[in-house]
């Protein structure tokens, strides 16, 4: 594993150049476009073209508001938010969702969608202060997430202001704190879980002992940042989906881009 002061140069999911630290992600905020040579341009072009149209594909099947699930910060590719909503309709008709990492409600989309249709709840979960690669001097560091006056990271607002404005504040429910705190009380089955906060190993290992007992046989464990090569990211999620299935509790199910996708089967 690499250590967090490693960086090596790799190429991300729209052909840009860029270092790289063990707690990289694939993410929307700050890129830069400027310095690219023309066939990367093209295929930069051609990557956000495929995720227009996945958008596009999830918008028109739930008739949601396309500009706004564009316009939620986040880091999440729509084929994988496709495949979040998927997932989230077998599970979530059968009893309640549960995802860490709320951030400003990307994921909340998907998942939250489809438990709305299914008459369900999608439990969201984060502290709103931000992972350690969002922090002040940090590579996804977003400045209009910072709130100046504590001098912490605060996306709690938008995460709540993307909620209103998706209809989901009946079936999307905020659970603000720390994950494992979360944890202490909780004993209610869940049908889905979505691992998405913090992404160092000991977080993310913590986040598997704290909810993956709770998952029903049949029921989904989903990990987001899946790089089985290390040169593409950080290993910490992937290291927790290795020993997910090293438990001989889930079953493999095919990937989505990064998105590891697991089924109980005791
Ligand atoms: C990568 S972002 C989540 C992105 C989100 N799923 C989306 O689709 O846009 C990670 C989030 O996890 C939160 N987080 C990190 N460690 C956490 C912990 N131990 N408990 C709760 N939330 C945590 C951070 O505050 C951050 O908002």
């Amino acid at each position: 594993m690499m250590k967090p002061s490693e960086s090596v140069k790799i190429q991300n999911s729209d052909g840009i150049v860029k270092s790289s630290s063990s707690r990289r992600r694939k993410s929307c905020v700050m890129r830069r476009t400027h310095s690219t040579p023309q066939p990367q341009r093209d295929e930069a072009q051609r990557r956000h073209e495929v995720k227009l149209r996945a958008n596009r594909t999830f918008c028109e099947a739930v008739k949601f508001d396309r500009e706004l699930l564009e316009n939620v910060k986040g880091f999440l590719d729509p084929e994988e938010g496709m495949r979040l909503y998927d997932t989230a309709l077998l599970a979530a008709g059968k009893g309640p969702c549960l995802e860490i990492g709320s951030y400003c409600g990307k994921s909340a989309i998907y998942l939250g969608t489809a438990c709305r249709e299914k008459n369900s709840i999608l439990f969201s979960i984060d502290h709103h202060r931000g992972s350690e690669e969002q922090q002040p001097g940090e590579e996804y560091f977003d400045p209009e997430l910072f709130d100046f006056a504590s001098w912490r990271m605060n996306t709690l607002g938008n995460f709540r202001i993307t909620l209103d404005k998706a209809g989901l504040e009946e079936n999307v429910v905020p659970i603000v704190t720390r994950s494992d705190v979360a944890a202490r009380m909780w004993s209610s089955p869940l049908n889905l879980v979505f691992i998405d906060g913090g992404h160092s190993y000991e977080t993310a290992l913590m986040d598997y002992n704290c909810w993956a007992g709770h998952i029903v046989p049949g029921g989904y464990l989903l990990i987001h940042d899946i790089f089985p090569d290390p040169a593409n990211g950080g290993q910490a999620p992937f290291l927790v989906y290795n020993h997910a299935l090293e438990s001989n509790l889930f079953k493999e199910l095919p990937m989505t881009k990064t998105l590891g996708v697991l089924q109980r089967i005791i």
